[in-house]
């Protein structure tokens, strides 16, 4: 149930499989190793049992990091009670217990996060723990300025939808508005995801700011490579008229990144809901903190109380001393407007969550009828599912060297046609896997600056800059 196209290693020189390797993930493991050091700090000297167990789980981190540097082999997963941990187990020794600098780039990059979660899991006082959490909040809160602008466009539209219902416009141009605001609503969805916190591991305030908001989008627009967006909103629409009132029409998203993604993941959810495009939205989150920023159950909760009192969340002083300004009562108001909806959906059970292990086992997507009959079958119920993010991306098309020209549908594998499950991918590239190309394009954008040129690497798919939203209807 994997393709037969080799999967991307990390001894491939020309793959950032061995950029990620070699220099990312080196990084990543300080970071967790200074957060945790920094909690450790906190916690009372009263209580040194638990500090104690905080610093061995340092020393165990600061092992993996070692081993990966020093390209040792990858050692079984220590149990932590849950069934994963077999599965991670088993397919290391089908693999060769390899060592990490020749090894595939999926599985191995799962391992380290799995790895992580292990320490915590296994530990007496620090179950839970999520090394990562600091950094999703913190970038959240410098996300205030895309924020602020999305809160007011959000809630003109929805005074616009309401308006427009009234004047009387035909049906069709109705129809036209609407579909013109859901591919607004898709591409900021889109854009959200270039702002990763495992690749951009050093962002400032001012390369935040520049990522994000509508001129940013605008000017991003030539850059989404395959979109498939329009496919997405007819299968919407046709479901809203063909469906009977008061049935169920739901929409799945699997989450990716907490803090300004998954803000922007609730205003399409919300705006689904409430332009009447779904009736019902579930969420996907993980079940371990994953991929540095990927979302898990706290992150939406800890997103929820930042917007319940953004006045409190915005203005706060952080580490760096500087300085926020009060928001405008018309900001908090947009805020207001936001968070009001959003917790009206969630008690009405409109908008829920739905956490599931498989998201964070190391096999791509193609194993997902047969590892995950439940979630298979739950996956076939909504109208739309759509991935969010560059990993999906990689595993829906098993992070596989396809042909850039291979039609996604194939390079999905059992998820593409038959499958029953109606796929939207939103991805920005930050990878070489890429399907569903015009032939020579790949060609054409390796030639661009820093493109990759002649050196066999598609350094162009890297950087976050290019897009694909891809469609698959999975018809029975
Ligand atoms: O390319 C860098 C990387 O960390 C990949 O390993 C991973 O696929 C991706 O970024 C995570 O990005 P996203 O949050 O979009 O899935
Ligand atoms: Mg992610």
């Amino acid at each position: 149930y994997d393709p037969k196209t080799p999967q991307y290693l990390t001894s491939d020189k020309t793959s950032f499989a061995s950029v990620s390797a070699h220099e990312r993930w080196p990084v990543i493991l300080t970071g967790a190793i200074d957060d945790l050091h920094r909690t450790v700090g906190d916690v009372p000297t009263t209580n040194e049992e638990k500090r104690a167990e905080g610093k061995t789980i340092i020393e165990e981190l600061a092992k993996l990091k070692y081993e990966l540097q020093h390209n040792r082999q990858l050692t079984p997963l220590l149990d932590d009670g849950e069934p994963d941990i077999a599965e991670y187990n088993d397919e290391l020794e089908k693999r060769g217990n390899p060592k990490w600098h020749d090894v595939p780039w999926l599985y191995s990059e799962c391992y380290m996060y799995r790895r992580i979660a292990t320490l915590f899991n296994r530990s007496q006082f620090w179950k839970g723990y999520d090394v990562f959490s600091r950094q999703k909040m913190s970038t959240f809160k410098s996300s205030r300025p895309a924020v602020l602008e999305l809160a007011a466009r959000y809630k003109a539209l929805a005074l616009e939808a309401e308006k427009q219902s009234k004047d009387g416009l035909s049906e069709e141009q109705i129809e036209e508005a609407e579909r013109i605001i859901f591919t607004e609503m898709c591409e900021i969805c889109l854009w959200g995801n270039a702002t990763d916190l495992s690749l951009l591991t050093s962002l400032t305030y001012e390369d935040i700011q520049k990522l994000q908001g509508s001129e940013a989008r605008k000017a991003a627009e030539k850059n989404i490579l395959v979109n498939d967006v329009a496919a997405a909103y007819n299968v919407l629409r046709d479901a809203r008229k063909s469906k009977k009132a008061g049935e169920e029409r739901r929409v799945d998203i699997v989450l990716d990144n907490a803090g300004f993604e998954l803000f922007v993941d609730l205003i399409l959810a919300g705006y689904l809901l409430s332009a009447g495009l779904a009736t019902t939205v579930v969420l996907r989150p993980k079940v371990i903190p994953w991929f540095v920023s990927d979302v898990v159950p706290k992150d939406f909760a800890d997103l929820i109380t930042a917007i319940a009192n953004p006045q409190a969340f915005y203005t706060a002083a952080d580490d760096s001393g500087r300085e926020y300004p009060p928001l405008s009562d018309e900001e908090l108001s947009n805020v207001q407007f936001l968070f009001g909806q959003w917790s009206s959906f969630h008690a009405e059970g409109k908008l829920v969550l739905r956490p599931h292990r498989f998201w964070t086992a190391a096999g791509s997507f193609w194993r997902l009828p047969k590892t995950a009959q439940d979630l298979y079958e739950d996956l076939k119920e909504p109208e739309l599912v759509l991935f969010k993010g560059d990993l999906n991306y990689r595993k829906l098309t098993s992070d596989a060297a396809w042909d850039p020209t291979t039609p996604f549908t194939e390079a999905i594998g059992p998820l593409g046609p038959k499958s029953g499950i109606r796929i939207l991918s939103f991805r920005t590239c930050k990878a070489d896997v890429v399907v569903g190309l015009k032939p020579g394009e790949d060609e054409r954008l390796r030639q661009l600056p820093d493109g990759g040129g002649d050196s066999g690497a598609r350094k162009w798919a890297w950087s976050g800059k290019w897009a694909v939203v891809s469609f698959s209807d999975g018809k029975l």
